[in-house]
């Protein structure tokens, strides 16, 4: 895959280096494209360094007839070859000159000549980025089906604190990756993914929880929504930034995730429940703090809802995917929770294996399905286990509609 890395001036520009580095170790070929402006932060050479490749930095490289008539034409070989136009910084000035058809250095010259799919990561200072003129601007691009990564909040340089940075490269990256990858065969689809712990409360102070970070869940969400799919994902409490375009509704509790699940569940056409939800509570927490009196204590626990139960026997025709965390048997696990809750598919994994699971980069499932296939996944990063389980939920669905 190809990128077309572009490069405005602004003091985000430093970034772009770790953009195309993340590119890069994505599988992707990056050719970069300074602005003049870009140019006063950063250097050429380091991007030249990075790609192993000529950087861009003008429309008339130089001043030989021979060689200007060669450059002029390179914006046209650029926008050819490269898959996916990414700028990022994209300042203020670049998307003015984009949403109007200026084009007066390399980077607005190629924009005009490229066809292909465009990413804009725009960064600048909060009040220019909330002008009406920039909005109107990002508007317009909008509407010609660039995809637009809305800027960070925060501290800025210019020492103001609001929208205007630049987002994590690493996230940029991967919104890039996933536009030059697109399928689009989630479109139409409306995915209900739940993700993260939840967190039961002992009393204000403390609470009972797990070691769920919400990694899978997220992943499920950002392959969804990156192939079409409308995502709701459903987060108990996590450190994580939620994927570009999915619909996120925080929860804390298993009974507030029970609550959002339901609410939601009749606009769904498949439901992912990766979360791990706790089994038991106390149903009425004490209002104020337990004090340490006791030698001894032991608390007195609830269950919570089974929500994957219960939207077992609601679900009519959706997609029902559930998960298994199980230290041993993971296939008969597997085969017995999705006989018990009504399940389509159950993504059993072995939490008790270095690497993988909880809080891990990468997941090691195996997925146990209605029509009796059984298909263990290799050791892969928590997105590719995502793709593939939507890969089997597709297929799934058809064998099911087969059959029926
Ligand atoms: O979040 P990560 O750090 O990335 O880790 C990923 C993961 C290990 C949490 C994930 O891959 C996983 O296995 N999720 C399910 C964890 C779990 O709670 O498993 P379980 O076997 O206890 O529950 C089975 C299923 O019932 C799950 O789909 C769960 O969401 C659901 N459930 C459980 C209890 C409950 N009260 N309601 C539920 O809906």
């Amino acid at each position: 895959m190809k990128i077309a890395l572009g490069v405005g001036g602004g003091i985000a520009a430093y970034k772009a280096a770790e953009i195309a580095r993340a590119l890069m170790e994505r599988g992707a070929a990056v050719e970069v494209i300074l602005t003049a402006a870009a140019e006063e932060f950063v250097r050429p050479l380091t991007f030249a360094a990075l790609t192993s490749r000529k950087v861009i930095t003008s429309l008339f490289a130089s001043s030989s007839a021979e060689d200007v008539l060669s450059s002029s034409v390179e914006h046209i070989r650029v926008a050819q070859e490269n898959d996916v136009l990414l700028v990022a910084p994209a300042t203020a000035d670049l998307m003015a000159k984009f949403a109007h058809g200026l084009a007066d250095d390399f980077l607005s010259t190629l924009y005009l000549a490229f066809t292909g799919r465009v990413i804009l990561a725009p960064a600048m200072n909060t009040n220019m980025w909330n002008h009406p003129a920039t909005q109107a601007n990002v508007a317009t691009l909008a509407a010609r089906g660039h995809v637009i990564l809305p800027p960070d909040s925060g501290p800025l340089a210019c020492g103001t604190v609001g929208p205007g940075r630049l987002p994590d490269p690493v996230r940029i990256a991967e919104a890039t990756i996933d536009l030059a990858n697109r399928r689009r065969d989630l479109e139409g689809e409306t995915i209900l993914i739940t993700a993260g712990p939840t967190q039961e409360p002992i009393d204000p102070v403390r609470f009972i929880s797990n070691r769920s970070s919400g990694k899978m869940g997220y992943a499920l969400a950002a392959a969804a929504a990156a192939r079409g799919a409308r995502v709701i994902l459903i987060s108990g409490p996590v450190e994580l930034d939620p994927p570009y375009g999915v619909e996120l509704v925080r929860v804390v509790t298993a009974l507030e995730m029970h609550e959002a699940v339901m609410k939601h569940l009749a606009e769904s056409t498949i439901i992912v429940k990766a979360a791990a939800v706790a089994d038991y509570h106390i149903a009425k927490p004490p209002l104020q703090k337990i004090k340490k009196t006791m030698a001894r204590m032991s608390l007195e626990l609830d269950p919570t809802p089974d929500i994957l139960a219960e939207v077992g026997r609601k679900k009519g025709d959706r997609l029902l995917i559930g998960f298994a965390a199980e230290t041993s048997n993971l296939v008969e696990e597997g085969r017995r929770k999705l006989e018990t809750k009504n399940c389509d598919m159950v993504v059993a994994n072995l939490i008790n294996l270095e690497g993988t699971g909880f809080g891990a980069e990468e997941n090691e499932v195996t997925l146990v399905m209605r029509t009796g296939e059984v298909a263990p996944l290799a050791r892969l990063s928590k997105r590719e286990v995502a793709n593939l389980i939507f890969d089997h939920a597709l297929k799934l669905r058809l064998a099911l509609h087969a059959t029926q």
